[in-house]
């Protein structure tokens, strides 16, 4: 994954765009993240806050859930933007939820400085907690 590819590109400008519409008035700190799934198709969230602090949603759960609303459940790449000076990584809960519809998801944190992270979600949540799990605990109550 690179800057100049303009798939790229267009995640990193649909980002940036969401994170303009982050709701964000308690913690002032504006995340967008775009996905695009195996087919292509592209979808876009920002962080939303709430009075009630635990109900919070970041901007990648957002874009994750728009994205299987609309049908898509394969994950090839994340975008992740914030207007910050170096560039910011998904939350563990973020990482988890990518996790249920990712394969070597590719994933890009971009910012307003010149650094930027391009890791995959492999790297960033070794060893999750998945569907092999369950399968193998379900039993254990019988
Ligand atoms: N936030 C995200 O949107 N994504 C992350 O991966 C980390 C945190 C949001 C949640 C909250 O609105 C603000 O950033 C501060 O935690």
């Amino acid at each position: 994954m690179t800057h100049l590819d303009a798939d790229v590109q267009r995640l990193i400008e649909l980002a940036t765009q969401a994170a303009e519409h982050a709701w964000c008035p308690y913690s002032r700190f504006r995340v967008g993240a775009a996905i695009e799934t195996a087919d292509g198709s592209v979808f876009s969230g920002c962080n939303v806050e709430n009075a009630s602090s635990g109900l919070t949603i970041c901007a990648e759960r957002n874009a994750v859930f728009q994205a299987v609303a609309a049908g898509h459940t394969k994950i090839r790449r994340v975008v992740v933007f914030t207007p910050t000076p170096t560039p910011t990584a998904p939350c563990g809960a973020c990482r988890q939820v990518l996790s249920e519809f990712s394969d070597d998801t590719e994933v890009l944190c971009v910012c307003l400085g010149p650094d930027s992270i391009s890791t995959t979600l492999v790297e960033l949540l070794p060893m999750r907690f998945g569907p092999g799990d369950l399968d193998q605990g379900r039993d254990s109550l019988a």
